[in-house]
């Protein structure tokens, strides 16, 4: 697989497991406050990918999934870790009440799945990546530079 000394580069996961090693390799290269934006189509595997960044990080025990809670914040590992996941966001919905965009400028990590749902602006650091499946059932992430 290809280091992150290109960072522009894609790299083909081949399984679950290299999703969440893709997270930790890219770990080091994430100062606290960023923002990663996970693209990519339903199973794409933007939840493995979160779940490899906890495991990084140390989170200990179970990692639950954001989809019915919207937001998961994941304590006890090396940085505070939030994972949004705003598939469930329709149109209609107060940000305002949530509290975004304020609510993302954190001492640590915070991932969003979806992040397309929000129309405003986001604070920075940002990172954004993109999780494409592939014909052969690999997946090509690719890290983009806003
Ligand atoms: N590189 C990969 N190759 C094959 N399957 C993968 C890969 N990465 C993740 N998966 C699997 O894809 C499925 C969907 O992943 P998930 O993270 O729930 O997707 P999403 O959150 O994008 O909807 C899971 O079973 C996951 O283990
Ligand atoms: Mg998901």
């Amino acid at each position: 697989m290809t280091t992150f000394a290109e960072p522009d580069a894609p790299v083909i996961c081949r399984d679950a497991s290299e999703t969440r090693a893709h997270a930790a390799r890219l770990l080091p290269f994430l100062k606290p406050g960023t923002i990663i934006r996970l693209h990519g189509p339903l199973g794409a595997g933007k939840s493995e990918w979160v779940r490899g960044l906890a495991f990084a990080l140390g989170i200990p025990g179970e990692i639950p999934s954001p989809t019915f809670t919207l937001c998961q914040p994941l304590s006890g590992g090396k940085l505070p870790l939030e994972h949004w996941d705003l598939y469930r966001l329709e149109k209609a919905r107060d940000w305002e009440s949530l509290g975004w965009p304020e609510c993302l400028i954190t001492p640590g990590l915070v991932a969003v799945e979806w992040p397309d749902r929000y129309p405003g602006r986001w604070p920075e650091p940002i990172v954004d990546l993109e999780i494409e499946p592939q014909k052969d059932g690999t997946r090509r992430i690719r890290q983009n530079h806003p």
